[in-house]
């Protein structure tokens, strides 16, 4: 098992941040950092990661939604959201880096994603359910949108403060 890496929690302006496209001069990186960014969610434990959330800032995501609990782990390297559907759905969402927030955010109900794997070859997903929202939500990371940024300003605040005080309170005087 690769060690783990910590998570960024917000507040921490590199989760708000654009990450940049992966070049081949990050491919031996890279062979080091998705065992570590896998080992790190699966610890947690999540459903997906995103490379900025562990201070790389690539636009890179690892996803595993262990269906009938066997693990199906999927890379994303250089991921886009080629098309959405017009039909949403609402669904509670939480973040590794806001732990113990959850909140319901509507998203398409369906969207394809382009995408790389770590050998350069392109491949399109087409997802619906969690695997939709899954996949949305860390796209999303790599923009510097988190979870919150899909709510009324009022939730967020709420969300947002909350951390804020909880992240104050553990740190060292
Ligand atoms: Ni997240």
């Amino acid at each position: 098992m690769s060690d783990t890496l910590p998570i960024l929690l917000v507040p921490d302006a590199r989760l708000k941040a654009r990450a940049r496209p992966v070049l081949a001069e990050h491919a031996p990186a890279l062979s080091d950092l998705v065992p570590r960014m896998f080992a790190t969610m699966y610890r947690a434990p999540g459903i997906g990661l995103a490379a900025p959330q562990v201070g790389v800032p690539l636009r890179l995501v690892v996803v595993d939604l262990l269906p009938e609990e066997k693990p199906t782990p999927i890379v994303l390297v250089n991921p886009e959201i080629v098309a959405a559907s017009e039909e949403t759905t609402t669904r509670e969402e939480g973040c590794l880096s806001l732990p113990g927030q959850y909140a319901d955010v509507t998203r398409p109900s369906r969207v394809r994603v382009r995408h790389l794997d770590l050998a350069g070859a392109a491949h399109e997903i087409d997802a619906e359910g969690l695997l939709a929202a899954c996949l949305q939500h860390e796209l999303d990371h790599l923009d510097g949108v988190l979870f919150v940024d899909h709510l009324s300003p009022l939730k967020r605040n709420m969300i947002l403060r909350r951390l804020a005080k909880e992240k104050r309170l553990k740190e060292p005087q």
